[in-house]
């Protein structure tokens, strides 16, 4: 080793040697490990980690993305991305979310994460705090520490939504340094869904104390038992100054790989955020553009199949979590995850949500997501992006780990 590479750390930013390593990533790569192994004995890890559809892109996207390729629209757009796709989110704001934007309003980046990576450096100097309802999901915390800003996580009540009390103390012992609350339903990793006048409790404490909102919407298609969605965006032009709705076609359309997510606010924040784009990554892959508005634009058909079949693996494993002893899970209404808290089974084989998801896969070969990486150590997150027949196989193996421990 070189004497340069051992003080290569002197020479890296701050920033980024103060930004957490993912916990979950050592056990999907352990998980990627035992997979190996498995392959010669045609068994296989059970995967209930990662947070994407198991369905495939639509066939008319895909189609739409080859078509662009061959007409070769290959080239640079408009680091906002193209008219017809901006065109396209105004109106899938103004149809599901009954919120009027004009394309000037809209931002379309590389997917909800980077959309979401921009705003945050847009409006965040050292020090500023931004407010993240815990538990979160674990982009947001780090973004924010990437921006030099403070990340601080609000309680939550019984039902793992925000606590409007801690929200209003939080404000009060903070005024003036906070820049932005972070609102995500339905909610990763709970499945929460905020109902009307829980977002509208939310906005009036924001309101009232100048504090903008980031709306991340990106599992709005998924909610169950006829439960409806609700963009604070829309209950009124105050609240549509202060908010910036988050989406994407990744979830909705089984679209992870594209790329592309936006974001609708005013335009003078969106000038700013495209200054961002144009010196960092120019603009969103222009045939995943193209996809992305035959995406919005097309057949809706497979949004409904997927929502369907998600509803009815969520009731298979509410229903099998909630017989396991020691399991206590909330129900979850939207998204596709389970969130259940399995601190009654904690003890001196296992003392965390992290030793339980290691122990769970080295002994089960079933991979999930331990609570600490959402900000609670007392849970795991479950995807039930899977199969019925992996569920069922990932449950079977659960319950018997925790009949044995
Ligand atoms: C709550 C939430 N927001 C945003 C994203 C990022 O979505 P995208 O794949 O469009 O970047 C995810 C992905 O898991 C998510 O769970």
């Amino acid at each position: 080793m070189t004497d340069l590479s051992l003080k290569i750390d002197s020479f890296l930013s701050k920033r980024v040697l103060d930004l957490e390593e993912s916990q979950t990533f050592a056990l999907e790569k352990r998980a990627d490990e035992i997979d190996m192994q498995l392959k010669n004995e045609g068994d296989f890890v059970i995967r209930f980690g990662i947070g994407q559809p198991d369905f495939n892109t639509p066939s008319n996207i895909k189609y739409a993305a080859k078509k662009a390729i061959d007409e070769n629209k290959t080239r640079y757009t408009a680091s906002t991305g193209i008219k017809e796709l901006k065109l396209a989110i105004t109106e899938k704001f103004y149809k599901d979310n009954n919120i009027k934007y004009g394309i000037e309003n809209i931002f379309v980046g590389n997917g909800a994460k980077q959309v979401l990576d921009v705003i945050i450096r847009t409006f965040v100097n050292s020090g500023d705090i931004v407010l993240i309802p815990k538990p979160y999901w674990v982009s947001y915390s780090q973004q924010v520490i990437l921006s030099e800003g403070k990340p601080i996580g609000i309680e939550f009540n019984d039902n793992l939504k925000v606590d409007i009390e801690n929200l209003k103390k939080l404000i009060k012992e903070n005024t003036g340094k906070i820049k932005l609350l972070i609102l995500n339903s339905p909610n990763n990793p709970t499945g929460a869904v905020y109902s009307k006048k829980e977002l509208e409790s939310i906005g009036e404490v924001c309101l009232k104390n100048n504090v903008f909102i980031i709306s991340d919407e990106v599992y709005e298609n998924f909610i169950y038992d006829g439960i409806k969605h609700h963009s604070i965006a829309s209950f009124s032009k105050e609240l549509k100054d202060l908010t910036l709705t988050v989406n994407a076609v990744s979830k909705t359309y089984a679209m992870t790989g594209w790329r592309i997510g936006y974001c609708a606010a005013d335009s003078k924040i969106i000038k700013q955020m495209a200054k961002i784009q144009d010196q960092s990554a120019s603009n969103p892959c222009t045939p995943a553009q193209w996809a992305a508005l035959e995406a919005l634009s097309g057949n809706q058909d497979s949004v409904e199949e997927m929502r369907s079949e998600y509803e009815k693996r969520r009731d298979y494993i509410y229903k099998r979590l909630s017989s396991i002893e020691g399991i206590k899970c909330n129900f979850p209404q939207g998204a596709f995850y389970a969130f259940p808290n399995i601190s009654a089974l904690f003890g001196n084989k296992l003392r965390n949500s992290f030793e339980f998801a290691e122990k769970l896969l080295e002994k089960t070969r079933v991979a999930v997501v331990p609570g600490v990486a959402f900000g609670d150590d007392n849970f795991i997150r479950i995807s039930y992006a899977a199969t019925i027949n992996k569920i069922k196989e990932g449950m079977d193996r659960l319950e018997k780990f925790c009949k044995e421990l």
